[in-house]
Parts: structure tokens; sequence; C-alpha cells
């Protein structure tokens, strides 16, 4: 690739719009944040935008309250500057990233960056088949955000965001060059946001500590702190081993004992939470389990690993989502 292109490509990355798909908790902590940081962004939500300008209410990390106003539509805008060039960040939940990407697919050019932020694991492949020459990058965040109605969020948690490139079937294409540059707004916009060059291995992570925290919170209605207790951190240790063996099948590297340190770590810094799928299992919405337990215990076939524990919690979600 000449230095010409690749300067141009650079050039452009940070002027880019980033349109944000999916108007829930972590989507509307982008959009709040990087509104602050004033750069242009749109919010794409499939409730009721019936206007395009709608006010964002947000309350930060220190209690402090803001009102925002907002760029808000059902598709993702197609005029100006965003038709070419935006960044297009999807935070919906891992069961609808197809879907709501599917849904604008007319409004996407094959060239526009696609990031995907969501819990659970698969979706990239998924997303890479309907848009083969769409530089896709993978995202995994810490922080911790709750939607208290729709457009109006409060940051509850500052934890750090990766960001790494997903492989493209088109490995050529010039935006692939240096996809660190689209999340140098990101970077602006808030703190502890990293370019990884190992994005695989931090989403398998958090992939670990979702299956080891949502379904036991989310079947016994409980809060992630609630999982000290002995009868669960009994459970626990033995899944971790589990999703471990099909790590190491897979080759990503993890140490077993710093894997359990960590789940136990995340299980302490966030006691007073209740997980995603306990809310999503509270309220009567579809979880993320075919996408966390689902996945895992599809990999384990693959490499003939038994997982009692993994797939007695998945078929326990999908009994309490059925009701
Ligand atoms: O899904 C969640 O709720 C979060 O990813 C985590 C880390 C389990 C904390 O509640």
């Amino acid at each position: 690739m000449s230095e010409q292109v690749n300067k141009s490509v650079n050039k452009c990355a940070e002027e880019y719009m980033i349109q944000i798909i999916g108007a829930g908790a972590i989507g509307c902590l982008w959009l709040a944040k990087l509104h602050q940081s004033g750069y242009p962004c749109h919010i794409v939500s499939r409730g009721s935008a019936k206007q395009p300008q709608q006010p964002l209410d947000f309350t930060d990390l220190q209690g402090q309250q803001h009102q925002f106003i907002i760029s808000h539509s059902h598709q993702l805008l197609t005029t100006s500057i965003a038709e070419q060039q935006s960044t297009i960040l999807v935070c919906v939940k891992a069961p609808q990233v197809l879907t709501a990407l599917l849904d604008q697919q007319q409004h996407i050019n094959t060239d526009q960056v696609i990031i995907l932020m969501h819990n659970g694991y698969g979706c990239a492949e998924e997303v890479q088949q309907h848009f083969p020459s769409n530089p896709i990058i993978c995202a995994t965040t810490a922080n911790a955000s709750l939607l208290n109605k729709p457009l109006n969020i409060t940051h509850t948690g500052l934890g750090p965001s990766y960001f790494g490139t997903y492989q493209t079937a088109n490995k050529n294409h010039p935006s692939n060059i240096n996809l660190s540059e689209y999340i140098a707004p990101l970077q602006k916009a808030m703190a502890d946001v990293y370019w990884s060059e190992s994005i695989l291995n931090k989403c398998w992570l958090k992939l670990i500590i979702n299956a080891a925290i949502n379904p036991l919170t989310a079947i016994n209605q409980m809060t992630n702190g609630q999982l000290q207790a002995p009868q669960y951190e009994a459970l626990i240790q033995p899944l971790v081993l589990e999703v471990f063996s099909i790590a190491e099948a897979e080759r990503i590297d993890f140490e077993l004992a710093e894997l359990q340190q960590t789940v136990s770590n995340v299980i302490t810094a966030t006691a007073g939470n209740y997980s995603s799928m306990n809310r999503d299992i509270f309220y009567g919405r579809e979880t993320e389990i075919e996408y966390i337990n689902g996945y895992l215990i599809k990999k384990a076939q693959q490499h003939n690993i038994a997982t009692p524990i993994l797939s007695d919690l998945y078929q326990q979600i999908k009994v309490l989502e059925s009701r």
C-alpha cells in the first residue's frame, strides 16, 4: 500500500462521524461521552424516535447531571459526510447484532468500518459472512451503565475498554492498514480505552467472566457479590476449569490460577451489581446465553470436551427464558 493511500486513510479516520446502533445503556454511554468531547455522533434505535433531535439525560460518575440534544433516528444517516465516512459502533446485545446490521444493510457502504461491542462471542463470525468486505473491529468494555428509561442513563462504573481487528476477508482493503486510528475519538471521549493486538484473548476473558457470573446470578436472582457464598464458589471453580479447557483447545492462552483469580476479582469489584443476564430474566427479556454458554458448549463439542456445569446452567436459563 502506497504511503499516499496510508496517509489519506489516517487523515480521514479521525474525522469520521460515529454512528451508534443501539440506544441501550452502553450505546447511550458512548453517545454521551462522544457528545461531551465535541465529536459528531448519531444514534440509531428501534424505539420511538419521533423527532430527529432529542435530549439525552446523562448522570456521570460524580453524580452530575447533563442533558445533550442528540441526533437520533431509526436508520443510519446516509447524507453528506456520514454516508461515505462514518464509523458504525454496534452496541446491541449479541442476539440482536446481526439483525440490527442487516436492517441497516442498504445504508452501509462496503468499506465502512463496523465496531462490535457486546457480551458473548460468535457475532463477528456471523457479521463477517454478511459483510465480507467491511473492516470489523471487535470490542469489549468493563464500563457499567444503567438505562433508567429511554435516553436516560447513569454511568455507574469505569473500567477498561479494548478494541482490536477481527480478521476480515478482504485483508488488502486500504482501511485495514491502520484500523486503530478509528478508535481515536473513543479514546478522547472516555478514559481507559485501548487498542489491543490480542483482542480475541480479551473477548474470551470477558466471555469466561460472563459464563461464571451471569447464568448463576440470573437463575438465583441475586447480586454478583452473593456468588462469594461457599456453595457458589464450589461451582464456579470447576466451571472456570471447563471453560479453560475449551479455551486451551481453541489455542487461546490463559493461566488457570490467574483466570480463577480474575473471576473472583470481578465478583468482588461488582459485588453490588445485578448482572445483565440477571436483569434480562427479571424483566422477561431474551438473554445472551446462546452467545455465552451456547457458544462455549458448541466449541466444547467440536473438541470432545465435557461441559456438565455449563450445559446445566444453559438448560436452566433456557427454561427461565421460555416462561
Ligand atoms: O454482564 C454483566 O453484567 C457484566 O459483564 C459483568 C462483568 C458480569 C458484571 O455484572
